[in-house]
């Protein structure tokens, strides 16, 4: 009971460079694998394909595909970041705003951001990792009678929980790149991997060992009673 916390609490995205000389054990890849295969699905309807990319040529394809911040992002994230650590952690949601480049953080400099957003190379974001696991559903299929595929979704949620949480298990980092299923990326990176039209990218984790330690900050969640309720809806 105690080691299962534990390792939930140790999870967390790592958001620095991996060592690209150091591959991720194959033997370890299957304990990944097989904490996927095991995940619970809506219906057990086992959602997804996971596509293991950890061929060099492939890696340098993918990494060679741009990618730009879209507006929605750029002005939905700014809602939601803290400016200070004393506002994250009264807050106890959200991210701080030092993990994003100045314009983002500052009202006044906003639009500017949004103007000269660029497309950048995934190379950046893959960041030296050596492996992806990039993870893959039918996008004509739904969980029976699930509006919107709800319920798919959160299945495939709960793939990339069982996939992180063996990989923490291992002491092998992960980072998760929603930017694989964004708009262009994700055509392009499904020409580079010979994926069918009807796939759609779910999300890509980079996997890997870092080189060096991520920046310290705190890590922050709500208390317990601030969001149970017992037996009725009590928030006033
Ligand atoms: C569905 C989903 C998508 C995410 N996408 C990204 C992402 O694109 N980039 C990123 O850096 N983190 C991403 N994350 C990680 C969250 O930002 C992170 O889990 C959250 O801020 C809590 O931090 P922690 O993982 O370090 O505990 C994603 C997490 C989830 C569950």
């Amino acid at each position: 009971m105690a080691d299962i916390l534990e390792i939930i609490q140790q999870r967390q995205s790592m958001r620095v460079p991996f060592d690209p000389n150091r591959q991720v054990p194959k033997k370890s890849l299957m304990q990944i694998l097989d904490a996927t295969r095991w995940a619970p699905t809506a219906h057990n309807m086992q959602n997804f394909e996971v596509l293991v990319v950890d061929d060099r040529k492939i890696l340098d394809k993918i990494g060679n595909i741009k990618s730009r911040v879209s507006e929605a992002f750029i002005r939905e994230n700014y809602q939601q970041l803290s400016f200070s650590e004393e506002e994250l952690l009264r807050k106890k949601v959200g991210i701080l705003g030092t993990n994003f480049p100045a314009d983002w953080r500052d009202p006044a400099r906003l639009e500017k951001a949004v103007r000269e957003s660029v497309s950048r190379p995934l190379k950046e974001r893959i960041n030296g990792s050596p492996m992806l696991l990039i993870v893959i559903y039918d996008s004509r299929k739904r969980a029976p009678a699930s509006e919107g595929d709800v319920l798919g979704f959160i299945s495939l949620g709960c793939v990339m929980e069982n996939m992180w949480l063996m990989a923490q298990s291992l002491e092998i980092s992960v980072h998760i790149l929603s930017v694989f299923s964004g708009e262009t990326v994700e055509r392009d990176v499904k020409q580079v991997l010979h994926i069918p039209e009807y796939m759609k990218i779910a999300f890509a984790a980079r996997l890997g060992y870092p080189v060096s330690k991520p920046a310290k900050h705190p890590r922050v969640r709500r208390d317990v009673e601030m969001f149970v309720h017992y037996n009725r809806f009590s928030r006033v």
